[in-house]
């Protein structure tokens, strides 16, 4: 994913003309749109491919199945317009191979997830977090979706590997600072929320633009 301003959008809206209209207003200030569930259930797939218009879409699916039927959805994500999916790394080598595999012929990116930012995200994962960021390391994934929510986690993730894409969800709504996560070495920042219901939208990207970068100037 090419690096600009280093933020990500998450569309969890669940109507196609607010989710376009969200998009036209403040993309200029991101590097990709994220989709999930609630806009593609509500919408169906093919707004990815109008999205894909203003900035390359991510289908955030965490894809979590045996091989083959994690492969069929990671294909018809790419199909229908999406650079990039996410799968639980949890599933194991042999679901990342073949997610892996599937977006060979899109030329598809594949993110895995290390844990989860929520609360809940504390009680299995840890166990077997290290393992899986090995793992994505090993099998040449793209990069891994780590917690802005607990930064010590993205730090310690950046420590594993200089070369390693993080990706931080979990800023604003659920309390991760944008600051700390890229002082803890994300190279990207998800924000949802904090924008589509921002009663300035624009306002709000442009803010967190700016605070991404005063931190890189400070470095
Ligand atoms: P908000 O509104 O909280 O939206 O800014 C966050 C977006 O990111 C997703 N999310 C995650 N995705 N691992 C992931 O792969 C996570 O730990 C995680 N936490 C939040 C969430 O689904 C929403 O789209």
């Amino acid at each position: 994913m090419r690096k600009e301003t280093g933020l990500i959008l998450a569309l969890d809206v669940i109507d196609k003309q607010d989710a376009i209209k969200i998009t036209e207003e403040v993309s200029n200030h991101f590097d990709a749109i994220k989709v999930n569930f609630p806009l593609v259930l509500s919408s169906g797939l093919d707004v990815m491919a109008q999205l894909a218009e203003f900035k390359p879409v991510i289908a955030d699916f965490k894809i979590a199945d045996i091989p083959y039927t994690s492969s069929i959805i990671s294909q018809l994500a790419f199909k229908a317009g999406a650079s990039a999916v996410i799968v639980h790394g949890f599933t194991g080598s042999d679901t990342v191979s073949a997610v892996i595999d599937s977006g060979k012929p899109f030329k598809g990116e594949v993110y895995v997830v290390s844990e989860l930012s929520s609360k809940g995200g504390k009680e299995y994962f840890p166990a077997v977090a290290d393992k899986i960021v090995e793992m994505a390391m090993d099998l040449g994934c793209n990069g891994i979706i780590a917690p802005a929510t607990r930064v010590e986690r993205i730090a310690h993730y950046r420590k594993m590997s200089e070369e390693l894409t993080i990706i931080a969800p979990g800023i604003g709504a659920q309390g991760g600072k944008i600051e700390e996560a890229v002082k803890a070495g994300a190279d990207f920042i998800i924000l949802g929320r904090s924008i589509y219901r921002s009663a300035d939208p624009q306002g709000a990207a442009k803010d967190n633009v700016d605070r991404i970068k005063q931190v890189l100037k400070n470095e």
